[in-house]
């Protein structure tokens, strides 16, 4: 089944950021469709919500992509919103060389190649849309490094730069490029995270994904919900200042 509104690929969407947006859309009228490595965590979603379509698909899987792209054309003759959303978080002190490298290149696949491999595969859908989107969503770390996280802060920055350049590539195909740049929020990915002594408030998944939806309707290209508006502006008038009250702790313990 499709909607008027318009057809939304949320990557990650079975839990935490993603499913609340993935809820909301579906309640504003969007056909949402989920994906996720997880299937059972998606069976969960789909039993409490079976409005959503779920599909296992791993963002840093090409075949999978590729896979998904060909199922959801001829299932729902194409998305109009694509959301980058899936992402890992991994704490850890580089000094003591115990984090091994294929988890910090995992990150890096997870984080940054896999919007670009997401980009590149429904880019021909997107441009067939009346009202093609491009959510990626980053951090507010993509502004100031938190160097207990630091493959995680480099990739974040990353989607912010590469976002910035891709929005130039597709305005004349009428594609917009919105960035969602989250500060804390309560999910799975910040409760697992081996964060040593952050005392920032966490924001809900609730309220992150209304301030969102706010953002979104607006087209705004840059999403700061709660102190991510701060941040965003500490990193540019007093950006030493902000980096070292983020990392008075610098390394988890
Ligand atoms: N929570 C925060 O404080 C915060 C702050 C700023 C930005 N963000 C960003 O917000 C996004 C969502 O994070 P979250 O906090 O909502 O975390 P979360 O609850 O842990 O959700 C992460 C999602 O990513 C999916 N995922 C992980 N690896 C995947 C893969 N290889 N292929 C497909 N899906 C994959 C997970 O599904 P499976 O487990 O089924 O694979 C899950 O649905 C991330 O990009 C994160 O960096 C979060």
């Amino acid at each position: 089944m499709t909607s008027k509104l318009g057809t939304v690929l949320i990557t990650g969407g079975n839990s935490g950021i993603g499913l609340e947006i993935a809820k909301l859309m579906d309640k504003k009228g969007y056909k949402v469709i989920i994906t996720g490595t997880n299937q059972e965590k998606l069976n969960k979603v789909k039993a409490e919500n079976p409005s959503l379509s779920i599909f296992k698909s791993d963002v840093t899987n090409n075949e999978d992509i590729q896979s998904l792209a060909n199922t959801i054309k001829k299932e729902f003759g194409g998305i109009d919103v694509l959301i980058n959303n899936a992402g890992i978080l991994e704490a850890f002190d580089l000094g003591k060389e115990s984090h091994p490298l294929e988890r910090q290149f995992k990150e890096i696949a997870i984080n940054f190649n896999a919007p670009i491999a997401m980009v590149h595969h429904f880019l021909p859908q997107l441009k067939k849309s009346e009202n093609g989107v491009i959510v990626n969503v980053s951090s507010s770390l993509a502004y100031v490094p938190f160097t207990q996280a630091p493959v995680y802060s480099g990739t974040k920055a990353a989607v912010h730069s590469w976002t910035k350049s891709i929005r130039l590539h597709l305005k004349p195909w009428n594609i917009k490029v919105l960035e969602l740049l989250p500060p804390l929020v309560a999910t799975p990915l910040e409760k697992n995270a081996k964060i040593t002594g952050n005392t920032v408030k966490l924001m809900q998944p609730e309220d992150l994904a209304k301030a969102f939806w706010k953002g979104f309707q607006k087209n705004q290209e840059e999403i700061t919900p709660g102190i991510a508006t701060m941040l965003r502006i500490m990193s540019r008038i007093a950006p030493k200042f902000i980096f070292k009250q983020l990392n008075k702790i610098p390394t988890p313990i």
